[in-house]
């Protein structure tokens, strides 16, 4: 059995990376095709503690290099527990956020591009995805949507941050060149930005019958 397919999607908060997953994860079950939909981080036992430090609930003031970690044994442990078995299942599995956010998000906390090789190194046993979407979206987009979702504040909401994480998301292709990454603009709407990745994304994994 043909091993199923990892699409990724990428993006600062407030893109509409979650949007879009579960767009294509309904897309793909309406063509009766077995995919599976998750999110980093997961919703396991080490993703249940990173939400708690995102909130301020747990650990006061995480370094970059503890977030890292904890990023890097969430998305291992999902990978070894429920991503793999799956994909070798033949099912496709679509991934909201990835080791991206990590190398980004951790890199510009730290506000040292140099710190990026090491939060490569520590998720070395990380899968590449089959293609990774980057949703880019304007500082002052990403942040009208943010208020619009409302909910509680999280420690990476601030705008300078968010633009500073926008300058770096931009030369994801650089940071990754080893990956598949296509990048949509994701100031469209939800139906545009949808049919773009779908002509992204389709090729993979409906190909064309002979
Ligand atoms: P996410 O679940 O996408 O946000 P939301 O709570 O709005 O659904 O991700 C939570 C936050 O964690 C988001 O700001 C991005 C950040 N993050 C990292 O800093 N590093 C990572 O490796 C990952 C996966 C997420």
């Amino acid at each position: 059995m043909p091993r199923g397919r990892l699409i990724v999607f990428e993006g600062v908060d407030g893109a509409g990376t979650t949007t879009q997953a579960a767009r294509l994860h309904d897309r793909l079950q309406k063509k009766e095709i077995p995919a599976y939909r998750t999110a980093q981080p997961s919703e396991r036992p080490v993703g249940k503690l990173i939400r708690e430090v995102l909130g301020g609930r747990q650990i006061e003031n995480p370094g970059f290099a503890t977030m890292s970690l904890l990023f890097a044994a969430d998305r291992q442990d999902q990978q070894d527990a429920d991503i793999l078995p799956r994909l070798y299942r033949g099912e496709h599995v679509i991934c909201d956020r990835y080791v991206h956010s990590s190398v980004i998000y951790q890199s510009v906390t730290a506000n040292d591009p140099a710190k990026r090789p090491w939060i490569k190194e520590i998720n070395k046993h990380i899968i590449a995805p089959d293609i990774t979407i980057y949703l880019r979206i304007d500082a002052n987009s990403a942040e009208k949507r943010r208020a619009v979702r409302g909910g509680e504040p999280e420690i990476f909401d601030q705008k300078l941050f968010q633009r500073r994480l926008i300058d770096v998301y931009d030369s994801i292709g650089h940071i990754f060149p080893e990956h598949r990454i296509v990048t949509v603009d994701a100031t469209q709407t939800i139906d545009e930005i949808e049919s773009q990745v779908w002509q992204a994304v389709g090729p993979f994994i409906d190909p064309p019958k002979k």
